[in-house]
């Protein structure tokens, strides 16, 4: 079975919490899924990661959770190549924070690029001022995007 690995970035537990709710979507698509709340960059290239998802809040101003920091850090200090490397990404931010809106998950997508690793399909970026529930928006984009990616295999 292949391996789903869903790494998550938060402060308060909502991107935790959309990470919970989409696993078993991908759990029917034929995925065996891991989620990490505390990632590090042995959790991503230590052992086979066929599918990623990234789910990261933004906090600070435009700033990484503490808890990505350990990846992010490492990816930044040792640019590992990510070629073959297929991710998701879905970034939970506010407007009201204005320029900074989603800064965390825009870095990421952009280092995940940089070293070399494919995003599948567009990123969605869930606002907390128009969306209440992050759930609302990311169960039918998971649904979608394994659809349209055609990423089903069971
Ligand atoms: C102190 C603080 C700083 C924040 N800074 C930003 C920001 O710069 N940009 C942004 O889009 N959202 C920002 N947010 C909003 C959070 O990213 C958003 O509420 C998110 O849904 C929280 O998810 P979490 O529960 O996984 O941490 C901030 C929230 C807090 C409390």
């Amino acid at each position: 079975m292949p391996m789903l690995k869903i790494f998550v970035g938060t402060v308060y537990g909502g991107a935790l919490d959309v990470a919970e709710q989409v696993k078993p979507l991908f759990e029917e698509a034929g995925y065996q899924v891991s989620i990490f709340d505390q990632p590090t960059l042995d959790d991503l290239v230590g052992s086979p990661t066929d599918l990623a998802l990234f789910c990261t809040s933004t906090t600070g101003s435009g700033d990484y959770p503490g808890s990505l920091v350990p990846l992010t850090n490492a990816l930044d200090e040792t640019s590992p190549p990510l070629t073959g490397l297929r991710y998701g990404l879905i970034a939970m931010g506010d407007s009201s924070y204005g320029e900074t809106f989603c800064g965390a998950g825009r870095h990421l997508d952009e280092l995940l690029a940089g070293l070399g690793a494919q995003r599948l399909g567009e990123r969605l970026e869930i606002d907390a001022m128009e969306t209440f529930m992050a759930d609302d928006a990311a169960l039918p984009w998971v649904e979608e995007w394994i659809e349209t990616q055609q990423l089903k295999v069971a």
